[in-house]
């Protein structure tokens, strides 16, 4: 049976700045899938983390369907519209057009969806991350597919031992590129290391996976917000769907991904490089500078197109060392300030608030061989 499992997300405002949303937003926007969604779709969940509202569906329409992204997209605005009444901060943030036109791309909310063939089983993950950028997937996405000291399996599962092809794009040019793993393993990383450029778009099987051949198994959101609107209006915060089992990475080796907290960019104003943090639904909100970057991890299994579950992952003292080391890094960076590296590079702040203060600098540089004070 074909299934599509449509993950779409959006920042319509939260409390008190852009720490958390906001239980009545959560329960609108649900009703309001519940109301419009019966015909459509045939199970869905709500989630959050931190400013971002979250909707996990499962139908058979497809990937970009117009009727599933428009009833996403008028559930956001049902949810906007308490946003506003409460006086929650920047509500509507992320919807960056005023109507909706057939298609959610470049419109603000993100999107992670894949039609699959449903297993007998289908376990997967949904991966939600707040105060970072979709790049910042590109590291655990690679080390379940493609690194075998985070994914034994690809060593001694016979059924995964050919290895994955990653979809990569370009995202500031909209170019896309297939690379097969192990074969390409180093091209790969000499692009996803860029990740505020090249970011892993979906992970399939090879025609050689002895269980699961030719399928997308991983897919994430890429949507950038600064390429819409062309200035800050907050984070692309992305969101993931990882299938697991059987001829795929176990539900282990994929958390096992998370469990080092990298380097990431976004949290403070979008502005700075910060520890990913793995937090349980209770610790999804932002507090230390608009962070630490924090992502939660809710399992499901999905039978004839309804979901058991979720199960919250890093809800789990496994990872509270990982936690740790995430507030160590914390403590480390903070002390830098307004420096780099724990403050962007120039190219990236182009797409923060900063070049607003540089241009009334403009004006004020002279030349250095002719005009200082010394002469
Ligand atoms: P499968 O049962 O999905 O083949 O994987 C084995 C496993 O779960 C090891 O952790
Ligand atoms: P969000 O993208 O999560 O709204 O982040 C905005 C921000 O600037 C936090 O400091
Ligand atoms: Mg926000
Ligand atoms: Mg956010
Ligand atoms: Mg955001
Ligand atoms: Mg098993």
């Amino acid at each position: 049976m074909k299934v599509t499992i449509s993950h779409i997300k959006a920042d319509i405002g939260s409390l008190p700045g852009h720490s958390i949303v906001d239980e009545k937003v959560m329960a609108r926007i649900q009703e309001y899938i519940e109301d419009h969604g019966k015909n459509l779709i045939s199970d869905f969940r709500m989630a959050h983390v931190g400013d971002d509202a979250q909707i996990t569906m499962v139908h058979t329409k497809g990937i970009d369907s117009s009727e599933i992204h428009e009833l996403a997209w008028n559930a956001f605005k049902a949810g906007t519209e308490v946003a506003k009444k409460l006086g929650l901060y920047g509500a509507g943030q992320d919807l960056l057009k005023d109507s909706f036109s057939g298609n959610l791309k470049g419109m603000g909310p993100g999107v992670a969806e894949m039609e699959i063939n449903e297993r007998p089983s289908e376990p997967f993950i949904v991966y939600m991350m707040d105060k970072t950028e979709p790049g910042a997937f590109n590291l655990p996405i690679y080390k379940m597919f493609a690194d075998p000291f985070n994914t034994p399996g690809l060593v001694i599962d016979e059924a995964m031992h050919s290895g994955f092809r990653f979809e990569v794009w370009d995202v500031i040019e909209h170019k896309a590129i297939f690379l097969d793993a192990p074969e390409y393993l180093y091209d790969l990383l000499a692009l996803i290391g860029s990740k505020e450029r090249y970011v892993i778009k979906r992970v399939y099987t090879k025609k050689e996976n002895k269980k699961l051949p030719e399928e997308n198994v991983a897919v994430i959101s890429t949507d950038k917000l600064s390429l819409i609107a062309g200035k800050y209006v907050g984070k692309d915060d992305p969101a993931a769907v990882v299938r697991i089992q059987s001829g795929l990475p176990a539900a282990g080796e994929s958390l096992e991904a998370f469990a080092f907290p990298y380097l990431v960019s976004g949290w403070m104003r979008g502005s700075f490089n910060g520890p990913l943090m793995p937090v349980g639904m209770k610790d999804a909100k932002m507090t230390r500078f608009d962070g630490p970057p924090r992502v939660v991890a809710l399992g499901y299994v999905l039978k004839s197109g309804k979901l058991e579950g979720p199960v919250d992952m890093f809800d789990d003292p496994a990872f509270d060392y990982a936690r740790r080391v995430a507030g160590e890094m914390t403590d480390h960076l903070r002390r830098m300030g307004p420096f780099e590296p724990h403050r962007l590079p120039d190219q990236e702040m182009e797409y923060t608030t900063l070049p607003v203060v540089m241009e009334k600098l403009k004006d004020r540089f002279v030349d250095i061989e002719k005009e200082t004070l010394a002469k």
